[in-house]
């Protein structure tokens, strides 16, 4: 691509120096760097060269108009290693592939199909928030995590929780902290090894199971699946959707679900009303349906405040496969691009005081989010928004609402709170809340 008259070349492309605690405040520095030097940027971060893009219009650019000249697969699956550890699912795949894939699922994440997961949600939401009343302090972190792997495991591949479930979790999570918990990459590339061998050695027998006999949950659809050609999907790929959907689909949530619960302990006059809209609507014990949470209106504002705040993903990374100008400036393919989730959800010129917590914004007449598309991108948007989003947010409104209806939650003092972002965002030190049974009288 020839440059347009006026444009500037990438070399003048604003450079900034990415902080040591960058992974401590990473939306607060980029929208501090947006507004000193407007919407596209550049940085060294993961080893390489970054372009940063930040703000609705570049959200807009990179996740609808021109989304094809970016790759998922250079960006999720290369530069953060995703292909190399989980194989190549939805995430990092690019093309009709990716597309032929995303069709063959999307039919299992649409709201009404939310109806089969429900009662598995909340059986083991109670299961798990049981044992909470009687221990009287719990990490909800570490909590949610149990929670929301367990339901995906069950949703998503028929998994049954158990010892084996537990196992799975424990690599996943050894899998995603090994780069803070390892001294050098040689170290790094043994351990994983290790670890992917495993994982391998428990997914393996799973999919030949399924073959056998096909399961009425994703991965019995996968392996039922021809692709455009008339073959059966491969185990690789097959594996690597699983890996890809059980990462993705506990990770995220449970930094989200935690984050909010967390919030719910800070803000009274929030919680009443979340807990008037559930008694309202469940009742005291019940467990709550698709329907009743599809009507839980003012959670909804709440889930969308605490995405805003505490987006589980911080920046969406791309490899430029085509030239592209933005903002005046040019942008060579081969170039890695980051759109920036937590830097759009602070910037004062979308959200009123974006330092304030406050669901209301979400409410009319103000709908700030739909005042500027794009402007709130937790799920990323476009073709490619998560596909999951249907499913984390009826499995967090479940959580909230049987959470809520028996305990009381408080934030132990003085503990540190920090969002640490790697690919995903973890509260660093857990979240440890305290929990009392509510006497059920006092709800009715
Ligand atoms: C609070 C929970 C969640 C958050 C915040 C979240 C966030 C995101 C974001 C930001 C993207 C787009 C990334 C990009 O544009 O680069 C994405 C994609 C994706 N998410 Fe989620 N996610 C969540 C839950 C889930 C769940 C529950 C599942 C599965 C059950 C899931 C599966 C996926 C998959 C497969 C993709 C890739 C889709 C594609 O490229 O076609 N996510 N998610």
């Amino acid at each position: 691509m020839t440059m347009s008259v006026g444009v500037k070349p990438f070399e003048q492309i604003p450079v900034v120096e990415l902080p040591e605690d960058y992974q401590m405040r990473t939306g607060p520095f980029l929208a501090e760097m947006y507004r000193q030097h407007g919407p596209i940027f550049r940085a060294s971060n993961f080893g390489a060269e970054v372009v940063y893009l930040v703000g609705p219009e570049a959200n807009r650019f990179m996740l609808l108009s021109d989304r094809l000249k970016f790759s998922h697969h250079i960006g999720w699956g290369e530069m953060f290693s995703v292909s190399y550890i989980f194989g190549d699912g939805l995430l990092s795949m690019d093309g009709p592939e990716h597309d032929a894939h995303r069709h063959l699922m999307n039919p299992a994440f649409a709201i009404s199909y939310m109806d089969r997961y429900v009662p598995l949600m909340n059986r083991i939401i109670r299961e798990r928030i049981a044992t909470w009343g009687e221990r009287g302090e719990v990490d909800v972190y570490e909590e949610a995590r149990k929670i929301t792997f367990d339901v995906a495991a069950e949703a998503l591949t028929g998994l049954r929780a158990g010892p084996e479930v537990d196992r799975f979790r424990e690599v996943f999570s050894q899998m995603l902290m090994l780069g803070m918990m390892v001294s050098s990459p040689e170290e790094w590339d043994t351990r994983m090894a290790a670890l992917r061998a495993e994982l391998d050695g428990l997914i393996r027998p799973k999919i030949a199971e399924r073959r056998a006999h096909p399961t009425d949950d994703i991965l019995g659809l996968l392996v039922t699946a021809k692709d455009a050609a008339g073959q059966p999907l491969s185990d690789e790929r097959i594996i690597a959707h699983a890996n890809i959907l059980l990462v993705a689909g506990h990770e995220t949530s449970t930094s989200l679900a935690s984050w909010l619960l967390y919030q719910l302990t800070q803000q009274p006059e929030v919680t009443q009303r979340v807990l008037d809209e559930q008694l309202a609507l469940v009742g005291p014990t019940a467990e709550p349906t698709l329907d009743q949470i599809k009507r839980m209106k003012y959670l909804d504002l709440v889930l969308l405040e605490a995405e805003r705040v505490y987006p589980p993903v911080s920046n969406g990374p791309r490899g430029v496969v085509e030239d592209f100008e933005f903002a005046g400036y040019h942008v060579p393919a081969g170039k890695y691009v980051f759109y920036s989730i937590a830097a759009s959800h602070l910037l004062p010129a979308v959200f009123a005081q974006p330092e304030v917590f406050d669901p209301e914004r979400f409410a009319a007449p103000r709908e700030e989010h739909k005042r500027t598309p794009y402007g709130l991108v937790g799920f990323g948007g476009g073709p490619r928004v998560c596909i999951g989003i249907n499913f984390a947010k009826v499995e967090i409104k479940a959580l909230v609402s049987q959470t809520l209806r028996r305990y009381t939650l408080e934030a132990v003092p003085d503990q540190t709170l920090v969002q640490f972002y790697r690919v995903t965002a973890v509260p660093l030190y857990g979240i440890r809340l305290r929990v009392r049974e509510r006497a059920t009288a006092a709800l009715e």
